[in-house]
């Protein structure tokens, strides 16, 4: 079998730079950004009946949304990112004073200042927990297993890791918290087109991202609430919506919003599916394999042996004296955009600083060989 054409074609890129970050805020398809438009200038053209459309238009895009996901629609709440999803899940759980949070090392820093927020309002400690980058899933469970305990209010974890890039062994880490009567909270921003089936896996919240690998438009986001919670999982702007006893109408209104990302964000995955995705991404994978060792080569420096790396992500480590400042790895970003013309993003964990390598439809593998060929001229 031949290996699939990168599609560079279907998206509307600048050609002249290297992007190699889709994991940050990924990249909308011409398809859907016209999509958009249309639905934008629908709105504009007449607001009254617009808004008189959305909720029949957003029941049907949570529907297909929520079969994407395998997920009962029930269940399946629209919010606007990842970060109003762990937050709403924090807003919902009980969290008696003197208890803990438990996180890990490897969560996103927004979700731990929620989780730091709410620990405080409540007088809750935070814990956080050490896993290994290169931990295997009885490592994993074995590192967070000790923390979970009866003064555990909650774990939040991540299914795959921003800074690191891992898959985290979420179906048995939430059947141990359900077994010990602790909720777990699975922030699953990276999750939804990497993982099939990414919501199933019995967490009593999951919330995950459309608008990183499915490449819907920004601000779409989902928040499956298992059915013990769905009676009191609020969305966090007070709405007309409030007393509806629906969770997923409940978060349908969020005052008055451009809504037309929601209704639009469907397109993305159909384009997905002409782009035969699971094949692909397992091919984007192989092509990743290769192309940090690649990279890892011209800098002397070697990829992180993540035991689970996300299919389409993978670090590479940068021969940096050590963790430099937040400004200067956004000036070294800066430099490597303007110099290079190329768009990466930097990672660091346990005191070592990586180059974390996305790879979607519209990359090929002679992207990755010209940063190999032009990054190390930069450090
Ligand atoms: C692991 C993880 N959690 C949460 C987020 C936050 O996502 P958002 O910015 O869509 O709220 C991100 C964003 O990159 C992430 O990587």
């Amino acid at each position: 079998m031949t290996v699939l054409s990168p599609r560079p074609d279907l998206w509307t890129l600048d050609p002249g730079v290297l992007h190699l970050n889709h994991g940050s805020y990924g990249a909308v398809p011409r398809r859907t950004q016209e999509l958009l438009a249309e639905l934008r200038a629908e709105a504009e053209a007449n607001p009254m009946r617009w808004f008189r459309s959305v909720a029949e238009r957003l029941t049907a895009s949570r529907l297909e949304l929520a079969a994407y996901l395998q997920t009962d629609p029930a269940g399946f709440a629209l919010v606007p990112n990842a970060s109003a999803g762990v937050t709403a899940a924090l807003a919902t759980i009980p969290i008696p004073a003197g208890t803990k949070i438990v996180l890990t090392n490897h969560a996103y820093g927004a979700v731990r200042y929620a989780v730091e927020r709410f620990a405080r309002a409540k007088q809750a400690e935070v814990v956080t927990v050490d896993v290994p980058l290169e931990a295997d899933d009885d490592s994993v469970i074995a590192a967070i297993e000790p923390a979970l305990d009866v003064m555990t209010a909650a774990l939040v974890v991540d299914q795959i890791s921003s800074a690191t890039a891992m898959v985290f062994p979420i179906r048995q880490l939430a059947e141990l918290c359900r077994s010990r009567g602790i909720p777990s909270i699975v922030d699953g921003a990276h999750a939804p087109a990497l993982l099939d089936a990414p919501a199933g896996d019995g967490a009593d919240f999951w919330t995950g991202n459309f608008h990183k690998w499915p490449a819907s438009p920004r601000g779409t986001a989902g928040l499956v609430v298992s059915e013990e919670w769905h009676s009191e999982t609020l969305p966090l702007i007070v709405s007309w919506s409030e007393n509806d006893e629906r969770l997923p109408e409940r978060f349908d209104q969020q005052g008055t919003h451009d809504y037309a990302a929601w209704i639009a964000a469907p397109e993305s995955l159909r384009v997905l599916a002409e782009l035969e995705w699971p094949r692909r991404r397992s091919e984007l994978s192989a092509m990743l394999d290769e192309s940090a060792k690649v990279l890892a080569k011209a800098l002397g420096t070697s990829v992180a042996e993540v035991a689970r790396p996300a299919a389409t992500m993978r670090l590479v480590e940068l021969p940096f004296p050590g963790v430099p400042s937040p400004e200067a790895g956004e000036a070294f970003k800066a430099k490597v955009s303007q110099e290079l013309k190329a768009e990466i993003t930097l990672t660091a964990s346990d005191g070592r600083v990586f180059v974390r390598l996305s790879a979607h439809a519209y990359n090929s593998p002679q992207d990755y060989q010209r940063l190999a060929d032009q990054l190390p001229s930069l450090i």
